[in-house]
């Protein structure tokens, strides 16, 4: 062959090389392929499941499951995504809870809770008159914890996974470098938040929610060049690709442009940590749910420990006794949350004295069956707060019945609305699930102590809620939700409704809610949920009542009686269910 032959030869095995590696990167969805599944807002199957707030991710998990991953594998592919396509609560740079359910062995809970910073003490939302400085504790730098979903997500696969990391986070890299067209939702999510963005953020013209020459419209691809990056230096490096190297000094350049006090040494010090499930009993189902930081589990199961003592079925799904009883135990129970509630590692929660039988039957033999209890010094507290109640929640089972249930937020709606420049995510306004002055509620009237104040390195109380119940040994149902303070009501119920009022799964997460904190004193119900009759009865009870908007999106899967998994997406957000 002569010289140039060869030369031309060389040029043409490059340059189709090339072409293909571009092909490759452009077109495969990622390492993943999809063979057969199912997919909708209700969906059965024999096998596997996964619902998510988001189709994108929810099909990005349940491929992960076909091409042979497990449900840890899932999880994390399903979490990097909803960092990309569902940015206002999806995340990288905020925090969550994970219950794991194995096949075979035993049950783990992992928290991955954001952290109160280093330089954080009592009163950092007060001003010099102990007054609450408004708004400090929710938007801008100041109001972020030290982000945990990476080091969750990591620990995690460290100890259950089975697929490469790398090959996990590839469908969300591909999703933020080439883009995926935007909902209707979101378009429009996008534009009202468009001003609030650029309020908090150092340069307008590169938020990757905000387009400046038009405003977004349903179909429009959003490309986040930034995350991908970010997204990229974690699969190269794990934990050090985001609280080590460049994301880190992007994320403490971030804090310092505006007086936020996350440092390095914060990154570099966060751990997840593996922690006791609250376990409990329900007529006969065993319960798993999440301990503290979070209030869920025990919240949780005070409430089902109390309603073993009424019939509940009996007494009928949305009647005025049935709801009575309910607000009465949950009056209690979030009375209990106030004060007892913390972070176990710096305040002594009294766990086992909260779910003590017999402490439980005296507050049951508290309630008065015809009549409302006060709950005294009724705080005029407007429930109909600006901030969105997101956080997010996604429910797994892969095909061999492993099971994972997950609770992930930034806090409210796009957190505190800081873009971390140059490396494409949002940072959470986790600080306010803190206790900023007793008596004080935070943005979800929720009121606090000693219990959840703040103390450096602390984790904020948490209301998240991701349960998983076993029913003669063997998986019943995996389930969680959004909703700030409703998380607990609305976990609490979505298991009512199948065990005490035969729902199936799409029955008992599309089915109206209702929800009491006991301050504010109000019954709060979903619009329609309780019809005028049954409100009226309540009113003579001595009950207020309060309707509101959509209270939780609950993604959960049963096993039905027939053996098969039952996944329904909630009706009042995108949530997508896929199966095989
Ligand atoms: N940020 C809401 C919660 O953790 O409960």
């Amino acid at each position: 062959m002569s010289t140039k032959r060869i030369y031309s030869y060389q040029f043409h095995m490059v340059r189709g090389l090339i072409l293909v590696v571009f092909i490759s990167q452009f077109f495969a969805c990622s390492v993943f392929e999809s063979k057969n599944y199912k997919e909708g807002k209700t969906v059965f199957a024999n096998k596997a499941m996964v619902v998510s707030a988001h189709p994108e991710a929810t099909r990005v998990g349940i491929e992960v499951i076909e091409n042979g991953g497990n449900a840890i594998d899932a999880m994390v592919a399903v979490h990097f995504a909803l960092a990309v396509v569902y940015p206002s609560a999806g995340n990288i740079g905020g925090g969550g809870f994970m219950i794991y359910r194995p096949v075979d062995g035993e049950v783990a809970s992992l928290d991955f809770r954001e952290k109160a910073p280093l330089a954080a003490f009592e009163e950092m939302y007060q001003d010099e008159n102990g007054e609450i400085i408004e708004g400090l504790s929710l938007a801008g730098p100041m109001a972020s914890g030290v982000p945990g979903s990476v080091a969750g997500m990591i620990q995690a696969h460290g100890k259950y996974g089975s697929l490469p990391l790398k090959d996990l986070i590839a469908p969300a890299y591909k999703l933020a470098d080439k883009g995926f067209p935007i909902t209707e939702k979101q378009a429009n999510n996008y534009n009202h938040y468009k001003t609030v963005f650029i309020a908090h953020n150092q340069d307008s013209t590169n938020i990757p929610l905000v387009r400046l020459d038009r405003e977004w419209k349903e179909g429009d691809v959003l490309v986040q060049k930034d995350l991908a990056m970010t997204l990229k230096r974690i699969q190269e490096d794990g934990q050090d690709g985001f609280y080590k190297g460049e994301t880190a000094a992007l994320l403490v350049a971030e804090m310092k442009a505006g007086n936020g006090i996350i440092e390095l040494e914060d990154l570099t010090k966060y751990k997840a940590k593996w922690r006791t499930p609250i376990v409990g009993d329900y007529r006969g189902v065993k319960v798993y749910s999440m301990g503290p930081p979070s209030s869920g589990g025990i919240a949780l199961m005070q409430l089902l420990k109390m309603s073993a003592h009424f019939p509940l079925g009996d007494l009928g799904f949305h009647q005025a006794e049935t709801i009575h009883l309910m607000t009465e135990m949950e009056r209690r129970v979030y009375a209990d949350r106030a004060e007892h509630l913390g972070d176990a590692d710096f305040w002594e929660v009294p766990k086992d004295d909260l779910l003590d039988d017999g402490y439980l039957e005296s507050r049951v033999r508290q309630i008065n069956s015809t009549y409302a209890t006060d709950s005294e010094e009724v705080l005029a507290m407007n429930f109909d707060h600006q901030e969105s109640e997101e956080t997010t929640h996604y429910s797994i089972v892969d095909s061999t019945g492993n099971a994972v249930s997950v609770t992930t937020t930034i806090n409210s709606g796009y957190g505190s609305k800081v873009f971390v420049t140059g490396a494409g995510f949002l940072m959470n306004n986790e600080m306010d699930d803190f206790s900023s002055k007793p008596g004080v509620p935070n943005v979800y009237g929720l009121l606090g102590g000693k219990a959840n104040a703040i103390q450096a390195e602390k984790r904020m109380l948490s209301a998240m809620t991701p349960t998983i119940l076993e029913k003669e040994g063997k998986l019943f149902m995996v389930v969680g939700t959004p909703g700030g303070s409703t998380i607990i009501t609305s976990v609490y119920q979505t298991i009512l409704n199948v065990i005490d009022h035969d729902m199936n799964m799409a029955e008992a997460v599309s089915s109206g809610r209702i929800h009491h904190q006991w301050k504010p004193n109000f019954i709060f119900p979903e619009k329609d949920a309780i019809d005028e009759a049954t409100k009226s009865i309540l009113e003579s009870m001595g009950h207020s009542i309060k309707e509101r908007g959509n209270i939780g999106r609950v993604d959960a899967i049963l096993v039905n009686a027939e053996g098969l998994l039952e996944g329904a997406g909630d009706p009042r957000g995108d949530d997508w269910a896929a199966g095989f």
